[in-house]
């Protein structure tokens, strides 16, 4: 049933007046007025199955008889009298959780959901007592392999179907259903599907209530408390999604192992944001570590040669200074605020002798998913919408842009060599060693975006944050930084210098 926000009921939730829109359940209804009533199988996002019944709610009546029905599937009426947490309901719950639990394994102690189970809350919220089954438990398949990506515990799955309805109503591969019955109901990959080409599959990881679907990458990595979210945004394209990114809290940094493991993106997670992406985001977002952990430049050279980035600064302002003609390669994955910062420090060039023009640093890779109707978009860069409103859109002809200059700034990825002109000499500004290696006489490390804080603006106009998880090493400095010192900003450089000395110490 569809909700019509323009006409409000008015109905009562334990005893207290509240307003439910048309066509909203009581579950949908009460959660609006900051009431949670429990729920497994119900997501704000997904269709009703009713299979759970966690959400029994009572329902007063005038005859003094009330009433029973789970809150997920019963729309709300005008005067209706629902209680959440009366003696009956709660003992129904209890009752439930009894049940849910019966063939559920004791496993909390090494599942990758704790701390994040539905489940294991709602047993000491709504039972907290043991086991009233004298029956042994129903075992299953312990490691069943869905996909490349996601491995199944049956033992752990409580049938509510959340990762079935996902297959079909949102990424629409229909790639996942039940077989079989009652307490030997297994989910299974359908046999007319193949869950491997599901690029939105890891949502259902997050969706299940329990611990019965395991990411294969993250499996034991880390215990839930031990690592902190970062809002961010994934660069992964135009779209923009808003994301979590997950890394160890410092206070639980290992001091024996590979130090490397503190400074690592342990996951990625969708950031509910309707105005963007919703609950989900693709496979890509998930696997942002493939991107931003690649080998990185930490160290400025002048003439291919490591320099210190002082005079690797100087080196870069000379050339700049002394071009007739230059050209600056923008980056498509940087920050609204970094561009703003080139924009101001080349202000007076740019209406001169230098022109900008916006590249892709990204192009989509062998077998990627170009785009979608869901979220994924064709343009592989988080903020190419940004650079543009600032530098306007040249067209994608870098090497024309480049014919005649002597001086090229080149921000990011995205350039072939051998677009440049022969003649010209070359001031990359790049963060992985693979930038570092291309052609420059002067290279200067950059921060990649889990080093600083910024915004994007997606293909829709909408800008989302992002912030810092990590603080840089070696020579790493911020590009806004490196605009002001290399065309006169003391002070900037002052700033840029000091940072790499921090990034040296740690
Ligand atoms: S695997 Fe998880 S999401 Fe899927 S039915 Fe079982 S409990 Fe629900
Ligand atoms: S759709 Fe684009 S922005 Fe969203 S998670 Fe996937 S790659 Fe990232
Ligand atoms: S949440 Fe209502 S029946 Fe499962």
């Amino acid at each position: 049933m569809s909700i019509d926000p323009t006409v409000t009921i008015d109905f009562f939730i334990n005893g207290q007046p509240a307003t439910a829109f048309d066509g909203e359940t009581v579950i949908q209804a009460a959660r609006r007025a900051g009431v949670t009533v429990p729920h497994f199988c119900w997501h704000p996002n997904l269709s009703v199955p009713g299979n759970c019944r966690i959400c029994m709610v009572e329902v007063e009546s005038d005859n003094g008889d009330p009433w029973f029905d789970i809150g997920c599937n019963m729309p709300v009426t005008a005067g209706m009298r629902v209680l959440t947490e009366s003696d009956t309901v709660k003992k129904l719950r209890m009752d439930t959780m009894q049940f849910i639990t019966l063939n559920h394994p004791v496993d909390c102690g090494i599942c990758n959901k704790s701390g994040e189970c539905l489940l294991q809350d709602y047993h000491y919220e709504h039972n907290g007592k043991p086991s009233l089954s004298i029956d042994r438990k129903n075992h299953a398949t312990k490691f069943y392999p869905l996909s490349d990506r996601i491995m199944l515990d049956n033992e752990r799955c409580i049938m509510c179907t959340r990762c079935v309805r996902f297959t079909h109503e949102v990424s629409k591969t229909g790639a996942l259903g039940a077989v079989y019955r009652g307490d030997h109901s297994l989910i299974r990959p359908a046999e007319d599907a193949n869950f491997n080409e599901d690029v939105y599959s890891d949502n259902v990881i997050d969706i299940c209530p329990v611990g019965a679907l395991l990411s294969r990458e993250q499996l034991d990595h880390s215990r839930v408390w031990y690592t902190q979210a970062t809002p961010s945004t994934c660069p992964g394209c135009s779209r923009g999604c808003s994301i979590n990114v997950w890394h160890r809290k410092p206070e639980w940094a290992l001091k024996a192992l590979d130090p490397t493991l503190n400074v690592r993106v342990e996951r990625v997670t969708p950031i509910d944001n309707p105005d963007v992406n919703g609950p989900w985001i693709c496979n890509k977002g998930r696997d942002l570590a493939k991107i931003w952990e690649r080998e990185r430049a930490t160290e400025a050279t002048v003439g291919g040669v490591p320099s210190v980035l002082e005079a690797a600064l100087d080196r870069a302002a000379g050339l700049i200074a002394g071009a007739k003609k230059g050209v600056v390669l923008v980056s498509s994955w940087a920050s609204n605020e970094e561009l703003e910062a080139l924009r101001s420090a080349f202000a007076d060039r740019l209406s001169s002798n230098w022109s900008a023009r916006v590249k892709f640093d990204h192009v989509p890779q062998p077998g990627e998913t170009v785009e979608d109707d869901i979220l994924i978009t064709s343009d592989k860069n988080p903020n190419r919408r940004g650079a543009l409103a600032l530098f306007g859109d040249a067209g994608t002809d870098l090497a024309g842009a480049m014919l005649g200059a002597d001086v090229v700034l080149v921000w990011g990825e995205g350039v072939n060599d051998a677009d440049i002109p022969a003649g010209a000499q070359v001031v990359r500004l790049g963060s992985y060693a693979q930038d570092a290696a291309a052609r420059s006489d002067v290279f200067v490390p950059i921060s990649i975006q889990t080093e600083r804080s910024g915004h994007y603006t997606n293909v829709n106009g909408v800008i989302t944050a992002f912030a810092a998880c990590f603080a840089p090493k070696g020579s790493v400095v911020h590009a806004a930084d490196v605009f002001a010192a290399i065309t006169g900003n003391r002070k900037a450089q002052q700033r840029a210098l000091t940072m790499a000395a921090a990034g040296a110490a740690t």
